[in-house]
């Protein structure tokens, strides 16, 4: 059935916002974590799975056909060339300790659900803690609530507040953390929020100059990539690179020629 991307992305608000409510409740009557992952610090709870369970079902209702690419379940095939890419909650250790950065992700796009060719037509991403949603649409601009977001440009490297994330996995964390040493006299300072989807929707808000991540799943950032992209940042890897597990970087355009040529000196796509 084709859908117009006001209509996709207005499903996309509901969604999240549904999910983001389910995933507060759960959050009020206590966290436990249901299984670990890829390592022990890589954790799924229940609400996890409740909430990518509801989200799942509520696009099946609406939009028989369309592809899912969640998290925590397998992968289901789309009829009519769309795929929704969906996070149930970014942040899942911020959420374990009840650390009020957590989000849930919803985002549809067009093609094969692979970040290097995909085309994001709709995103929403909402923090239930305080209930800010963030949401955009190709062509239609990103928004905070019912607010334009529009990225500041002409700012220096030396005085951008630039946001990381670190790998679940030890040996790589280390290894991320020292290129952060080296970036961090370089900058205004560093933040670890947690959240890649959080993260990428600062840089659109300007709470963020810049992000950068190795390592993220297309679930990470395929909502606040959007919202990003649509308040004016460039988001890509290394040399013109989609933006995808190598590396992913946001930031104004000015910024962005700044950052990634240090990004490259300190070797961050090899760590
Ligand atoms: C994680 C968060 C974190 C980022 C990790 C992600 P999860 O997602 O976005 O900020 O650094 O790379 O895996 O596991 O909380 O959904
Ligand atoms: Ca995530
Ligand atoms: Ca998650």
């Amino acid at each position: 059935m084709p859908a117009s991307i006001d209509e996709l992305l207005s499903l996309a608000r509901t969604i999240a916002g549904e999910a983001g409510e389910l995933v507060h409740a759960r959050r009020e009557a206590g966290v436990q974590i249901a299984a670990t992952k890829t390592a022990p610090e890589d954790i799924v709870t229940a609400a996890d799975r409740e909430s990518e369970d509801l989200i799942r079902g509520r696009i099946a209702d609406a939009r028989p056909g369309d592809g899912f690419c969640g998290e925590e379940s397998d992968a289901t095939a789309s009829s009519t060339g769309l795929t929704w890419v969906v996070d149930p909650i970014d942040g899942t250790v911020n959420y374990l300790y009840d650390i009020p950065a957590y989000a849930v992700s919803v985002a549809v796009v067009e093609g094969d659900p692979d970040p290097a060719t995909w085309r994001a037509l709709a995103a929403a991403v909402v923090n239930p803690t305080n209930g800010e949603l963030y949401s955009a649409s190709a062509g239609g601009g990103a928004y905070l609530g019912g607010r334009r977001l529009r990225v500041a440009t002409g700012k220096q490297l030396s005085l951008a507040l630039v946001g990381t994330g670190f790998s679940y996995d030890s040996r790589r964390r280390g290894l991320q953390a020292e290129a952060v040493s080296r970036l961090i006299p370089r900058v205004r300072d560093i933040r670890r929020i947690g959240s890649a989807a959080l993260d990428l929707c600062a840089v659109a808000a300007g709470r963020l100059d810049a992000y950068y991540e190795k390592g993220l799943k297309p679930w990470d950032h395929a909502g606040g990539a959007l919202v990003a992209a649509e308040a004016g940042a460039t988001v890509a890897g290394l040399h013109g690179a989609p933006a995808g597990r190598a590396l992913t970087i946001a930031a104004e355009p000015g910024l962005f020629a700044q950052l990634e040529p240090v990004l490259d000196e300190l070797g961050v796509i090899d760590r």
